[in-house]
């Protein structure tokens, strides 16, 4: 089932997490016994079946604002039986409000916007949760950013490295960044001292 929501995905040419950024995501999870999560960036709804099946008790909300996608995802969902744990929003992020906190927020949506993101989901972390950021090298773009032809994709991977640079000078976190996991991985662990 999962085998082929992947393969229909990659088929199509969706976005979706690279094996080793899953089999890291799916380890944090289960090491730190993280059962609140909140994903921005469902598409097809494979990272967050995936996360679901860790554990029974695991409750994700996801994010998407792609309709076409949406749909997909809840059909993957219902047919993973997963609907009672994992729950699809159909809005934009920026839209999303609420109270309630994670023990892992997972950032897989417009690169461009991971900063904003982190302000504005920086209240709904538990204290001794994490962020988990996906596609930090960006396909190993990040390393040869003069060289990229494409002026928009050029600009995007500018912003990745700029947000990169502001994570590690930003003294609320402490980050490890895994640039040999899957499309590169930054996890981001609110300081002890910011902790409220
Ligand atoms: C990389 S894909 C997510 C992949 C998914 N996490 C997985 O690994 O299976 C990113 C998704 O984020 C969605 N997205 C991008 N910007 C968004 C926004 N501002 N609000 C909601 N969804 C957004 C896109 O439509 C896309 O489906």
């Amino acid at each position: 089932m999962i085998e082929e929501i992947k393969e229909k995905a990659l088929e199509e040419k969706v976005p979706i997490i690279k094996d080793g950024g899953l089999f890291f995501l799916l380890e944090f999870i289960k090491e730190r016994n993280a059962k609140d999560i909140l994903e921005l960036g469902t598409a097809v709804g494979y990272s967050s079946i995936n996360m679901a099946l860790v554990n029974k008790d695991i409750h994700i909300d996801t994010i998407e604002k792609n309709e076409e996608m949406y749909k997909e995802a809840l059909i993957n969902i219902e047919k993973a039986n997963l609907d009672e744990q994992i729950n699809v929003h159909f809005c934009p992020i920026e839209e999303f409000k609420t109270d309630k906190k994670y023990d892992l927020i997972f950032v897989d949506a417009a690169k461009s916007q991971y900063y904003k993101y982190t302000e504005q989901f920086l209240d709904n972390l538990k204290e001794d949760g994490a962020f988990i950021y996906d596609n930090m090298i960006f396909h190993g773009l990040v390393y040869d950013v003069e060289n990229i032809k494409n002026r928009n994709t050029r600009s995007l991977v500018k912003k990745i490295i700029k947000f990169s640079d502001l994570m590690r000078n930003d003294n609320r976190f402490d980050i490890i960044f895994h640039e040999d996991v899957g499309d590169g991985l930054l996890v981001a662990f609110r300081r002890k001292s910011e902790r409220k």
